[in-house]
């Protein structure tokens, strides 16, 4: 059984602006035949119905904007199932937006003989006429339309509207889907792509910007991933900082209060309830990595009464209020020895691969804690893995030198250390999703006026 979602509404505001006198609309569709493997998309233009105030349908450009996509073909075919379901939508949606529908005679008489279709470009309709124009359009030879891929799952039906009124406001036509692969076959001459677009960028060779909802870049920077010269890459670093300073608050307390053995008591129905726990009262507290994440977490953590809260970055600039002390990476061999919390996100660069190596984890005191949020590859896995098992250190990581993490990985049953698979900071929060989308929409204004485009990575810094 088809079901059809309506995912994109555009009302009367819009085309009034564009020179229609009177109210319209256009309304995007998809339907689903069950399974998720066919997709259909339409697309209806409301416009002035005679004098009335009402809402006529347009059958050609109904007619025109009907596509099938199955395994990754693509073609115009109309569709006498998916328009039963169809129809009903559209009068609904006319009703809430306060008109009545007058449908064109051919639509009119599908709808009433049980969603058959009239036959193609019948009585001389222009309908095919439509379609073959609308094919030309969109054939890369003559092409001028200027487009932007967004292949962003998590986007709302509201973000996805916001997104579409930006673009078109950029001049840049604007298309979504349901992920990257599914993207893939549009691609080739896309100029934006809203995405985490490591599969994509190969086979854009038009592309001059891609944003990246994700904040880690590291997959991007290796030589010749772009195929198109030109193309500048930004991230949403800053999208993040929340759900990741919740997620540190919440592994470091976990820890911190002996929560792990405290569950396989419970698992065990011991009632066990005097282990000795530790506080961030008190605790000497280093952050290493003082951008989003770091700065979001040393504001949340001043509020536990750290004994100390020591910020560690590049330059030694200092970030924000919340650091007792900011200092630059020279210093941090010196920090380590008096350091019971090290908290750690810091991208993956060459100058971070295994940063936190054997030398530099034995300079931290017996029982500190680490926590890492950053890149896997900056700790030396194997050599944090012997001092766990030695009975030194304990550990949260949700990062891994290889992800997923191998199922036959010794890791997963090291002891003091607690795993969470890449989940601080994914796309599940709305709040995050929200926040990526502010940040696209923010640069999409500054690229349609031409300005610097923000959050933009040096591919050859890897940051
Ligand atoms: N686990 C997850 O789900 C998740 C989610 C999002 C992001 N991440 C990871 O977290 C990383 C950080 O994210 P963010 O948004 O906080 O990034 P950000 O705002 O760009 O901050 C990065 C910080 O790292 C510091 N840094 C970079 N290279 C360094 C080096 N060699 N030595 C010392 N400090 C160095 C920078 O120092 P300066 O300030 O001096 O430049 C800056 O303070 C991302 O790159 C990504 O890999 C993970």
């Amino acid at each position: 059984m088809a079901t059809v979602n309506v995912y994109e509404q555009y009302f009367a505001a819009d085309l009034t602006a564009s020179g229609v006198p009177r109210k319209g609309a256009l309304v995007m569709l998809t339907a689903d035949s069950g399974g998720g493997q066919i997709r259909y998309e339409a697309a209806v233009s409301f416009f002035p119905h005679r004098d009335e105030e009402d809402f006529a349908v347009s059958y050609d450009a109904y007619y025109s904007r009907v596509l099938y996509e199955a395994e990754g073909r693509r073609s115009k075919q109309r569709e006498a199932g998916f328009l039963k379901d169809f129809l009903p939508t559209i009068d609904a949606l006319a009703r809430e937006a306060g008109g009545r529908v007058f449908w064109d005679k051919p639509l009119r008489e599908a709808r009433t003989d049980g969603g058959q279709l009239p036959e193609f470009g019948r009585n001389g309709s222009p309908a095919e006429e439509a379609v073959r124009s609308n094919e030309k359009e969109e054939s890369p030879a003559g092409n001028a339309e200027r487009k932007l891929i967004a292949a962003v799952p998590e986007l709302t039906t509201e973000q996805r509207d916001r997104i579409r009124k930006s673009a078109q406001a950029a001049g840049l036509s604007c298309r979504f889907f349901e992920s990257p692969e599914e993207a893939l076959p549009e691609v080739s001459d896309a100029e934006v792509i809203f995405a985490h677009g490591i599969s994509l960028i190969g086979s854009a060779p038009r592309l001059k910007w891609l944003a990246t909802p994700f904040a880690g870049v590291d997959p991007y920077t290796e030589p010749g991933v772009f195929a198109s010269p030109d193309a500048v890459l930004t991230n949403s670093s800053g999208a993040y900082g929340t759900t990741i300073a919740e997620h540190i608050v919440q592994v470091s307390l976990s820890m911190l209060r002996q929560d792990p053995v405290y569950r396989e008591c419970v698992r065990e129905k011991k009632w066990i309830r005097a282990l000795p726990i530790r506080s961030l009262r008190d605790s000497r507290i280093v952050l290493l990595g003082t951008g989003d994440i770091g700065r979001e977490t040393a504001h949340r953590i001043k509020a536990f009464h750290p004994a100390s809260l020591t910020g560690v970055n590049r330059s030694g600039k200092h970030p924000g209020d919340d650091f007792d002390r900011v200092v630059p990476i020279s210093e941090l061999d010196a920090l380590l020895p008096e350091t019971d919390l090290l908290i750690l996100s810091l991208p993956n660069t060459t100058e971070t691969f295994r940063l936190l190596d054997e030398r530099r984890l034995k300079l931290l005191p017996d029982d500190a804690l680490i926590v890492n949020v950053g890149r896997g590859t900056v700790i030396d896995q194997a050599a944090l893995e012997k001092e766990l098992r030695a009975g030194r250190l304990f550990a949260a990581l949700d990062v891994f030198e290889k992800e997923p993490l191998p199922a036959d990985a010794s890791l997963w049953d090291c002891p003091r250390l607690y795993i969470t698979p890449h989940t601080a900071g994914n796309l599940s929060l709305p709040y995050t999703v929200e926040r990526v989308v502010q940040l696209f929409l923010e640069n999409l204004e500054r690229y349609a006026k031409g300005e610097p485009l923000l959050r933009q990575i040096d591919l050859k810094k890897g940051y």
